[in-house]
């Protein structure tokens, strides 16, 4: 798998420096919330959502939605279809989603409308990654790991068609990986 990468942009002792600094911030905002829910969005955040959520010295829940965005693999819609909802109710908790990256925001800005009705307490955004220069929809993101530019990444559960999730540190792939497609 690492032979068909091109570069890594973040190793993983800075990812893990970074998720540690992210795990304060979320502690301190919210110690004196009485707990909160961590809503992982799969599959992409399988990753950063078990790092993250030992980031976090506080009570909390955690749970899960699969969403399917109708697009191809490198492009969402923004039409975006739920294959599994939440088990826990959200209303009158404070709910953090977390993200692998924001991209269009498109599937993020559909998500957080779907949840906003449900009436939860607060609702916020924490993503490991971000591209704010292909963004199309604004999304309110509260809590940012690293700001990267319009480039495809792969690896700490960011996929290329699927595979690529299990490397430990976030890469762009070379050129060849995508050419034979
Ligand atoms: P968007 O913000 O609606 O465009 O879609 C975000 C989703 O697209 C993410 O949750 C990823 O599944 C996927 N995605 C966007 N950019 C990348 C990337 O660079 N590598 C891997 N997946 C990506
Ligand atoms: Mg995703």
């Amino acid at each position: 798998m690492r032979d068909k990468i091109e570069q890594v942009l973040f190793s993983e002792a800075q990812i893990a420096d970074r998720i540690r600094e992210m795990g304060a911030q979320i502690e301190a905002d919210y110690k004196d919330k009485g707990g909160l829910l961590l809503i992982g969005v799969l599959r992409g955040v399988a990753v950063f959502f078990g790092d993250m959520m030992r980031a976090i010295d506080l009570p909390l829940d955690i749970d899960f939605m699969s969403i399917s965005s109708y697009g191809s693999s490198t492009r969402s819609s923004g039409v975006v279809r739920i294959l599994k909802d939440l088990d826990e109710n959200i209303t009158g908790r404070h709910v953090v989603i977390l993200e692998d990256i924001i991209d269009t925001g498109l599937t993020l800005s559909y998500l957080v409308r779907l949840l906003q009705e449900r009436r939860p307490a607060s609702l916020e955004i924490c993503t490991l990654l971000d591209k704010p220069s292909r963004r199309l929809i604004e999304v309110p993101v509260k809590y940012t790991g690293f700001t990267i530019p319009d480039q495809f990444v792969v690896g700490y559960g960011l996929d290329y068609d699927q595979k690529f999730r299990n490397l430990p540190f976030v890469g762009v792939l070379k050129p060849e990986v995508y050419a034979g497609k």
